[in-house]
């Protein structure tokens, strides 16, 4: 330390460790360097950017119910990551892998969990279960906070769907010409009922 009157070397630890400026601009130069070195080989790894075998991409009705999930918020109590812990593993099944959700733009990881995991939902109950629960879920589950969701029997809105596989199959899902021109016969007078049902039925059945 420079108790005594030792001027300090122009390029010195201490001049670092006494200027906020240089402490600064030193500290996002290592986190940078950290975090290029951590993130971009993710971009590159067959395992993070290739789909989980047996993986498709959402059919017109699924995806339909996806936007549904988006937009009344169910990722505020659900995940839809399962970490590969022993408790977790027993309770929701084999823990997801990132290739599972190449087509989940976004995707719903969430770290909130008012309610279960949701990533292997799918197949768990019966289309009938998710209708009774999602109308009423105390009729199911006598103790659950899970709001009633009552108001979902709009029906959808066919011509919406074309155009949204056809900016996914931009972004790599590959969907067919023939699912493109039949996306709005798949949701023709369905409600957004049917529509995240068909979604929570296809939830983890990838990797089984
Ligand atoms: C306020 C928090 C909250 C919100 C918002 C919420 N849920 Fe739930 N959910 C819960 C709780 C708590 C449970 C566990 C009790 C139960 O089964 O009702 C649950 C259970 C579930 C289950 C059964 C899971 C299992 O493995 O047994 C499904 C499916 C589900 N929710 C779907 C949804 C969907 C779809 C939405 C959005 C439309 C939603 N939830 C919104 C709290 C919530």
């Amino acid at each position: 330390m420079s108790n005594d009157n030792t001027p300090i070397a122009t390029f010195s630890h201490e001049r670092l460790e006494t200027s906020n400026f240089l402490m600064i601009v030193m500290i996002l130069l290592v986190v940078a360097i950290g975090g290029i070195v951590e993130i971009v080989p993710l971009f590159f790894q067959r395992s993070t950017t290739e789909a989980a075998p047996g993986l498709k991409p959402y059919t017109a009705l699924q995806l339909a119910g996806r936007d549904v999930y988006i937009r009344e918020g169910c990722y505020n109590c659900h995940s839809q990551m399962i970490r590969p812990l022993l408790a977790e593993t027993l309770r929701y099944g084999h823990y997801s892998t990132a290739g599972e959700f190449v087509y989940d733009r976004p995707f719903q990881w969430g770290s909130k969990r008012t309610g279960p995991d949701l990533h292997r939902v799918g197949g768990k109950y019966s289309d009938e279960w998710h209708r009774i629960h999602l109308l009423n879920p105390r009729d199911l589950v006598p103790e659950s906070n899970m709001p009633a969701y009552t108001w979902l029997n709009a029906k959808l809105t066919p011509t919406d769907m074309a155009p949204k596989l056809r900016v996914l199959r931009m972004l790599g899902a590959p969907y067919s010409d023939a699912e493109i021109a039949g996306a709005a016969a798949a949701v023709t007078d369905k409600t957004e009922l049917d529509a995240l049902i068909a979604y929570l039925q296809v939830l983890g059945t990838s990797v089984r």
